[in-house]
Order: C-alpha cells, then structure tokens, then sequence
C-alpha cells in the first residue's frame, strides 16, 4: 500500500515537472527588433528584462547613412522598389519561438524593408506575431497589414504603436497590457 502511494506521488510529480518543462519550451518567446536611432532597440531589450526572452537585432548588410534625410531618401527608394535587403544577421531557428514580438520604426508610414526581408525568411506557422511600432505621429500607418501580407500564416497579436520613447509610466502601462493581453506573463 505505502509503495502504491509512493509511486503514485512520484508519478504526479514527475507529469507536473514535464508540464512546466513543456511549457517553458513550448511559449519560448522572441523579441526581433529593427532600429536606426534606437529607439525600438530600447523598447525591445525593457521588454526582454521583464519576460526574459531571446532578442534578435535585424540589421541590414547595407547599413544606412547616418544622416537623417539621407536615411529617409535610401529608405524611400527601398520601399518603392520592394527591395528586400539582405542581412547581416541570421536567425538560426525560429521554429523554437511561439510568440515573436516584432519592434520596429514606422519609416514612411510602414515597416522598414529589411523587417520585410526578416519576415519573408521564416515561416510563422502555428505562431503568434505581435506588433510594436515606434513612430513620430503616423502610428502603426499600413504596417499591420503589411506584416500580416509577408507573415501570411502568422496569428496576429495585440501589439502596441508608441510615439518616440513616451514618458515612464505609459510605456510601463503598455508593457504590462502587452503581457496580459496576449498570456505572455
Ligand atoms: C527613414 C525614416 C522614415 C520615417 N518615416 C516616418 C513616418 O512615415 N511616420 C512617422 O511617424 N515617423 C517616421 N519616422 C520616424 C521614426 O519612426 C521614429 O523616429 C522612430 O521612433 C525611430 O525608431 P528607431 O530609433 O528605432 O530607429 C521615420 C524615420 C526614418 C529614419
């Protein structure tokens, strides 16, 4: 009888260590970022200290000026082409994550076209994608529906847009939205 007992504790232990293995593996989160001034490179690693999840830096092979409206013009020309630039970083494998939260600036009212070629690069099947765009007014602009275009099979999540870095306490607010609208936390 006391070994039945036992066993039967050890069993149960042992199925709720696999469950919460499992799930630490099975919601691994990625924070992708794209930034030209840094400010989503901020957004990206506040939220990474509160989630402890992996980030990844996209960065174009290229590069852009560091001159304002240099980068302004390079990034029009980009974007009316579709280039699709390559990148000097490679994201080994996805197929880890559930979730990628994806920060980037809108640059002309949409995502920078190397976060175009980070997303056509992967697959986003059975995954949740949530947006964070960091703007000077324009907000998410059509960038939304682009990355639903170049993530097709992704779910989409409840992201937020952020005007430059925002002061403390909103960003904090939309942090913890973030996590609890989306079970992240
Ligand atoms: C090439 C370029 C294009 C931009 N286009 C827009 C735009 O259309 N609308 C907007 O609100 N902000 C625009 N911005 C401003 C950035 O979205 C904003 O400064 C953002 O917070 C910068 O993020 P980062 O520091 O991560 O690069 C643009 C900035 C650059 C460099």
């Amino acid at each position: 009888m006391k070994n039945i007992v036992l066993l039967t504790l050890t069993l149960i232990c042992l199925g709720g260590r696999m469950e919460s293995l499992a799930q630490t593996e099975s919601n691994k989160i990625l924070i992708a970022y794209f930034t030209w001034s840094g400010n989503s490179k901020k957004i990206a690693e506040q939220i990474s200290k509160e989630i402890n999840s992996d980030v990844f830096e996209i960065v174009s092979e290229k590069g852009y000026p560091e001159e304002y409206i240099a980068c302004t013009e390079q990034a029009k020309t980009e974007l009316q082409n579709q280039e699709r630039p390559k990148l000097k970083t490679n994201l080994e494998d996805i197929s880890k994550y559930k979730t990628v939260i994806l920060v980037y600036p809108n640059w002309w009212n949409t995502i920078p076209m190397p976060v175009a070629t980070f997303l056509e690069s992967h697959n986003f099947a059975d995954k949740t994608l949530i947006p964070i765009c960091t703007h000077l007014g324009s907000r998410f602009g059509t960038s939304i529906n682009d990355v639903k275009r170049l993530a097709p099979k992704a779910k989409i999540g409840e992201g937020f847009h952020i005007r430059g870095l925002e002061d403390e306490s909103s960003f904090s607010k939309k942090v913890s939205d973030l996590l609890k609208n989306n079970k992240l936390k």
